[in-house]
This record gives C-alpha cells, structure tokens and sequence, in this order.
C-alpha cells in the first residue's frame, strides 16, 4: 500500500472500510501499522463519527465537550485553540490532563477554506533525525508546559504557570513515545508555551528547534485537505498532529478522543 508520508505512515481508504464486519479490528491492527488513516467520507454526521470510535474505548465526555466531540471552528475570537490560527503539532490530552490513546478528527463542514489543512507527522521516526544528545536531555530533563488560551479548554492548573511533565510517556506494552505539543512559532499568537526543563533559554530552543525540523521535514509529514466527510483516524502515542491557520467562510472540524480505559 502506498503510504501518506514517505516514512511510511498513514494510509488512504473509503468508506467501504467501515461497511466490513470486523472493521474494528481492521482498523487497529491497520492503526498500529500505519500509525494514521485517512478515510474519506467516512461518515454523514458528526454523531456516526463518535458512535464509530466508541467501539474503540472510552469517549472522551468532558464538560467542554458536547455530545463527545468538540466542534474546532473559527467562529470563537478570543482564544487560539477555536480560531484561524494555526496550532503547532501536538499530542491531544497534555494540558486537559485526559490519557488520550486515539484522536479522531472529523470534517464537519468545509467552504471556500484557505489555508486550513491537518497536518500529521510520523513522530517517532522523525525522531530519528533529532540529535541523540538533545533526545537524551529531553528523556532526562522533561518539559515544563502552560497553558496560556483564554478558553475554559484547559486545566485549570496548567493555566499561565509552568508545569513539569515527562518528554516521552508508554502506553501499555510499548515504548516511550513524544509527548509534547511544539511552541507557537515566534510571534504567533499561542495556545500553550513550551521549553525544555533546567537548561537556559538558548538550549532549550536550540533543541526544540532540532526537534520542529524533524517532525515537520517532508519525509515524515502528511497535509490533509479537508472534504466534508473526512475522519483522520490518528494513533495518539506514535504521531502527532497540527493545524495550519486559515481564512474560511467555514470550517469545522469535530474532534473526538478515545482515552484509557
Ligand atoms: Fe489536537
């Protein structure tokens, strides 16, 4: 099958993926292959998407979250999380606390879109990339994190102060994988800042900077243009996923997370 990035991640399918009788376990052993798919035109509602992926685990029913999705649109202007700004890549679940294993993220609506793409990076080989020195002091040091949005998203405790949290987390009967989201680009507006723990400024972004090259170089990347329909399907522990910012009539995806049971 021919991969969505040239490491060898992601996979394209249709609908007919979802119409097998064991599309479920399909789909995990196709997810631990592929680490993302892509299925177009999955599903007719948002509602189908979660109905879906509760087959998977628990859905994620927080009180942000409405009827186990949370509607991303440009439509909120005071914060970046739900706008037109762009999100760095990131894992879901760090600064809401939530042990998210798997993100879906749905097309709801898509109109005269600009800019706007998901973007999906097979993280764990674009590690690979990152000098050994600055994966072992991200292992060692870890990662102090803040939430800054103005939006009720986050925990309350991650909210304009720094937290310390481990760089790499394991899912049961794996190995550590990145468990980060990346900084805003200089001057970008931020949902979060980030910076490695117990090194001065100057090391910390030199080594998030080695990190940023290698996750976005074009070996380990896929860009998604949206149709309505769409689902990513994305392995929570082996990629990490962002968002490009936009100019939209409308854009709105649904994003839903399977987390630990
Ligand atoms: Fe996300």
């Amino acid at each position: 099958m021919k991969t969505l990035t040239s490491s060898g991640a992601g996979a394209m399918f249709e609908r007919d993926l979802l119409q097998q009788s064991d599309s479920v376990a399909t789909i995990r052993t196709l997810l631990d292959e592929y680490r993302f798919l892509v299925i177009k035109r999955a599903f007719d509602h948002a509602n189908d998407a979660v109905s879906f992926l509760a087959q998977f685990g628990p859905i994620n029913e927080a009180s942000t979250r409405t009827d186990g999705a949370v509607i991303v649109d440009n439509q909120a202007n005071d914060e970046v999380f739900r706008s037109d700004l762009a999100l760095p890549l990131h894992k879901d679940g760090i600064l809401t606390g939530f042990d998210v294993v798997l993100v879906g993220i749905y097309c709801v609506e898509f109109e005269q879109v600009t800019g706007g793409r998901t973007y999906v990076s097979d993280s764990e080989r674009a590690l690979t990339q990152v000098p050994e020195s600055d994966v072992e002091l991200l292992r060692e040091n870890g990662l102090e994190g803040m939430a800054v949005d103005s939006g009720d998203y986050y925990r309350e405790e991650y909210v304009a102060k720094w937290h310390h949290f481990p760089a790499f987390k394991a899912k049961a009967d794996r190995a550590p994988s990145l468990h980060l989201g990346l900084p805003h680009a200089p001057g970008e507006p931020e949902s979060w800042r980030l910076r490695v723990a117990g090194v001065d400024q100057r090391r910390s972004d030199e080594v998030l900077l080695s990190l940023r090259n290698a996750l976005l170089d074009d070996e380990y990347v896929y860009y998604h243009d949206w149709s309505p329909g769409d689902i990513i399907l994305i392995d929570n522990y082996a990629a990490l996923h962002g968002r490009e910012a936009f100019k939209a009539q409308s854009r709105k995806l649904a994003n839903i997370q399977v987390v630990n049971s």
